[in-house]
This record gives structure tokens, C-alpha cells and sequence, in this order.
């Protein structure tokens, strides 16, 4: 028993139904399910919105899904997304609301914190960024010396960069191709560097984006800017026109010497990574236009509704969130893949990466105590169809499951034409084409009928049975990016639930800033540092001869 008085997860009777359902399973091949059931690729999928979600080719059956609602309906999963979409505090390591579904909600809608609407502000907030946005994009806002600005740095870290970064990249088809928009996060000074080496200071607008302004990257990052602005224009006052922040800090914002003018403010009930849509998608705001960022909140909002309205049966991010358990918790899964068949995604599986594994990378229960249940996965992928002649070999025939989610379009982006759009049907040939070839695989038999040397049979052989799930939508639009993006956000947090974890803090990043600290005085100053270990005392020693000190 829990001390929050629930049974430990993996001693409930649903998590023992599911241990031994599979083993009953274990023999069963996706070729059985699918010749067992004609109506299968059509019962396994579902339409959210623009998306198109097939879950057909999974190792699951009906039988299957029932007992992992079970295991949903025994952790209370509906139950925590209500209070979540109520605004209760669930974030309970930091006594904080979740309320990044907020930050789409209609005008009209009540949400309260702390007996206080916040629909009001968060719109009060879209329209100060609108107004801003629109002034940057038709050159009304100017820079010090009177240039239109032709370019946009957004420098912030984690959620305060990957998400406007990653949208910015997915939505380059939609952005005012004259404004270029680039992200520093990297305190390598090369990441400001290289953004900047080629750009007229008189024309650049830094944003710096940090939830907290204390975050040691961005403050770096952003004070290095400002140095390089002002070597250029040689005037303090120039920072007003060249600087606005995205903060809730106004406090640190004002010391760092931003005018409280030029800063968009969120809140705390905004988790840095569920930030994005968020004053954080400010750069990505200016880049295509409050049109297309609001169609873009609507596709967020859209599968906000569906995931809390949608029966258990029909809803999206529970069964995704359900079968990622079914791999990691019962099948030992350790990974799980997102490929994009889009050029466009080449960011999205690194914003998953933070969403998913700073949420749900906790080895401790809400209550404290330690989980003896698998977790987050790692998640990885690149875009196909490069990763297909990287890394798929193993996904095809290595020792390790990994489940795989494909994402696709039916339309190529509309600026493509001639050749490069009829490329397209060869990108999404290969796009079904790899999730036939996972899940059937191809028998020895079929091998061997293709006159196959016997001693190449095995090596040629693909077991097949690897699972993936498909989604498909006509095209990228800013709102298929919200939708999807939400469906991802509800798919982490259903898996938290069920793990019973926090998936709203992210104390495991605390020890590595704090020890940075630590040890930056010893590689300038060659200080002591108390508690440092043998081997990193050799290694800081090292160093610091090879800097010459
Ligand atoms: O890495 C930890 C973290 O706190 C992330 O959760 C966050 O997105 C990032 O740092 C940046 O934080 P901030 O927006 O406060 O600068």
C-alpha cells in the first residue's frame, strides 16, 4: 500500500491481469491478428480532429485494450486530468496548478487559480504579443538607429527554446520569409556566434525568453548580446528597442535592464516545457503572424476538448499513453521512436525528448517513495526517410523492441512544386512501406520462394511483429502542429498518471546546475572545490594545462 493510501501499482489486480495476459499472448503474431479479424486496420484506428491515428499494427487486442483501461479506470487517470483541467494543484512537489491548456482557452472560458479567473490575463497576453508581433512584422517596430528589424534571436534553454524553435522549423512554409529568425540556447559561446557574425546589430531584436530569468545560460547568452549590440550602437538606451523578454519574473527582467514594457508575461502554472504556445511562442508569433498562431492555439485547444470529453474506448492520448506502458511495463520496451516522414519535424522528436523525459524520467511516486516500475522511455527518432538508412536495421532486426510512431502528411507543403512535389508520393511510399515491413516482416518461407541461398536465409528473414502506430493528416498546418502537439502532452501526462509520478517537476536537473557552479571558480581561478571527487579533480587539473593556466 502507498502512504497516499493506493495500492503499490504493480500489486493491483489489474497489473497482474496484464502480466499474465501477456504471456498469453507472447506467441501471437500481428499476421494471426490481422488474418483473424478483416475489420481490424479499420476498428484499430481512430479521427482526432485532422489526424488520422491508426493503432491497428500493435501487439494488442481487444481484450488487451480493456484491461489496460482497467489499469487506467484503478489509477484514477480521468480523475487526475479533471483536476488538472480545474487547475488543482497536481503539480504537488512545487504546489503548483498545470494549467497549460489554459493558455488556449476561449475568451470566454473560467479557469481559476487560487479563486482567480486566469483566462482574462492569458488572453490580455496573446494580445500584447499580437500587437507587438504585428508592429515587428510591418516595421513599425524599428531599432535604435531607425532600421526595420530583419532579424529575431530568441535566446532561452529547454522549454524556453525548443518549442518556438522546433514550431518555427515545422511552420517555415507559413513564416515572412524576409525576417530571419534564429535560437541561441547553447552557452557555448559558438551557438551566439554563429547567430549573430553575419547580422547588423541595428537590425536585431533579441528576445530573451526564461521562465525563471535566473537560468545561468540564458542570462549569459543574453548579457553577451547585449554586449555585442552595444559595442555596435555604443548607447545604453538602445537596449529598449533591441531587447523584450518572456518572463514570469518581472522582478529579475527589471535588474537585468529590460524595460517591464517590452516584457510578455506567463505564469507559474505553466510548466517550462508545456510553454510554447505560451508569451514563449513569441518569436515563433512574429514569424508567422497571430493569425496562424491562434489557428494554431485552436488545434491545441481541439485535442484539449477530445481528451477531455472523449470516452475512454475513443480517446487519443489515453490509448497512446496506454500502449506505451504496455510495451515499457510489460514487454521491457526501454525506448520508443518518433519518425517523422516530414522534413519539416527535423526538431520535433527533440522537443518530445524534453517533454516526455524530463516529465516522466522519475525513479519516485507522488508519494515519495521509490517506483519498482519501469517509467519513462528514452525517446528518440529523426526524420525518415534518413533514419532509414541509419539506424532502422535494428529496429528491424535487432534484439530490442522498439515501438515506433510514424507521422505523415497526404499533401506536400504548398510552396513545393514540379519535381520536389512529386517527390513526395516516393517520401510516403517509403512512410508505409517501413510500417508493413515492421510489423509482417517477411518469413523464411516467402525468403526462400525468392530463391534465396540457404545459408542467406536467416539473415534475410525479418520476424516482423515490431509495433507502430500511424498518424496521418492531409497536411501541416499550424493547427495539425497544435493538435499534435497536445495529443503528445496528454499522452505524457496519462503515463504519470498511471506511474503515479510527478510529472510536473524536474528536480533531476537541479544537482548538475548546482555543481556547475561549483566547479567554474576552479577551472578560472584553480580554486578548491569542497567534495569534488579524485577523478574529476584530474580531469579540472587537465584542463586547466591545456588552457595554459
Ligand atoms: O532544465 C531545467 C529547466 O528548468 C527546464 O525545465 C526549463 O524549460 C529550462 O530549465 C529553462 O528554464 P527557464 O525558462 O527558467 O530559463
Amino acid at each position: 500500500m502507498n502512504a497516499d493510501g493506493r495500492t503499490r501499482l504493480n500489486q493491483t489486480p489489474e497489473w497482474t491481469a496484464l502480466a499474465k495476459h501477456r504471456e498469453e499472448l507472447a506467441d501471437t503474431h500481428l499476421r494471426e491478428l490481422f488474418a483473424a479479424d478483416p475489420g481490424r486496420a479499420e476498428g484499430y484506428a481512430l479521427q482526432v480532429g485532422d489526424l488520422y491515428i491508426d493503432y491497428s499494427k500493435h501487439l494488442v487486442t481487444d481484450e488487451t485494450l480493456r484491461l489496460l483501461r482497467e489499469l487506467a479506470a484503478a489509477t484514477d487517470v480521468f480523475g487526475l486530468r479533471d483536476a488538472m483541467f480545474r487547475g488543482e494543484k497536481i503539480n504537488v512537489t512545487e504546489n503548483r496548478a498545470v494549467l497549460h491548456t489554459a493558455l488556449r482557452a476561449p475568451r470566454e472560458a473560467v479557469i481559476e487559480v487560487d479563486g482567480e479567473n486566469v483566462v482574462p490575463k492569458v488572453h490580455a497576453v496573446l494580445d500584447k504579443m499580437a500587437g507587438f508581433a504585428d508592429r515587428v512584422r510591418s516595421g513599425a517596430w524599428t531599432g535604435h538607429t531607425g532600421k526595420r528589424i530583419k532579424n529575431v534571436i530568441n535566446v532561452g534553454i529547454g522549454g524556453s527554446d525548443l518549442g518556438p524553435a522546433m514550431a518555427y522549423e515545422v511552420l517555415r512554409s507559413f513564416t515572412d520569409r524576409a525576417l530571419m529568425v534564429r535560437f541561441v540556447s547553447n552557452v557555448d559561446g559558438a551557438d551566439l556566434h554563429e547567430a549573430t557574425r553575419d547580422l547588423d546589430p541595428a537590425e536585431t531584436l533579441f528576445i530573451i525568453a526564461s521562465k525563471t530569468f535566473t537560468t545561468i545560460e540564458t542570462i549569459t547568452n543574453a548579457t553577451s548580446a547585449r554586449t555585442w549590440l552595444l559595442d555596435a550602437l555604443g548607447d545604453e538606451a538602445a537596449v529598449a528597442k533591441h531587447f523584450v523578454a518572456l518572463s514570469t519574473n518581472a522582478e529579475k527582467v527589471a535588474e537585468f535592464g529590460i524595460d517591464p514594457d517590452n516584457m510578455f508575461e506567463f505564469w507559474d502554472w505553466v510548466g517550462g516545457r508545456y510553454s510554447y504556445d505560451s508569451a514563449i511562442g513569441l518569436s515563433l508569433m512574429i514569424a508567422i503572424g497571430p493569425g496562424r498562431f491562434r489557428e494554431m492555439l485552436d488545434g491545441f485547444r481541439l485535442v484539449d476538448d477530445h481528451f477531455r470529453t472523449a470516452p475512454a474506448e475513443a480517446n487519443a492520448p489515453l490509448l497512446l499513453g496506454l500502449l506505451g506502458i504496455w510495451y515499457g511495463n510489460f514487454h521491457d520496451a526501454q525506448s520508443h521512436a518518433v519518425l517523422p516522414y516530414s522534413h519539416y519535424l527535423s526538431r520535433f522528436t527533440a522537443y518530445l525528448q524534453q517533454l516526455d523525459m524530463e516529465s516522466n524520467g522519475k525513479y519516485v511516486a507522488r508519494d515519495g517513495r521509490q517506483v519498482d516500475w519501469q517509467t519513462g522511455p528514452v525517446v528518440w527518432g529523426t526524420p525518415g526517410t534518413n533514419g532509414q538508412h541509419a539506424y532502422y536495421q535494428l529496429i528491424h532486426q535487432g534484439t530490442k523492441l522498439i515501438p515506433a510512431d510514424f507521422i505523415g502528411f497526404a499533401e506536400p507543403v504548398a510552396e513545393l512544386s514540379g519535381e520536389l512535389k512529386a517527390q513526395h508520393d516516393l517520401l510516403m511510399a517509403n512512410f508505409f512501406a517501413q510500417t508493413q515491413a515492421l510489423a509482417f516482416g517477411k518469413s523464411a518461407e516467402e525468403v526462400r520462394a525468392e530463391g534465396v541461398p540457404e545459408e542467406l536465409v536467416t539473415h534475410k528473414t525479418f520476424q516482423g511483429n515490431r509495433p507502430t502506430t500511424t498518424v496521418l493528416a492531409k497536411e501541416l498546418t499550424p493547427s495539425v502542429l497544435g493538435q499534435l502537439i497536445a495529443l503528445y502532452e496528454h499522452k505524457v501526462f496519462v503515463q504519470g498518471a498511471v506511474w503515479n509520478i510527478d510529472s510536473f517537476d524536474q528536480w533531476g536537473v537541479e544537482l548538475g546546475k548546482v555543481l556547475a557552479k561549483r566547479v567554474e571558480p576552479a577551472l578560472t581561478e584553480g580554486a578548491e572545490v569542497p567534495g569534488l571527487d579524485a577523478s574529476s579533480k584530474v580531469l579540472v587539473a587537465k584542463y586547466r594545462r591545456m588552457r595554459g593556466r
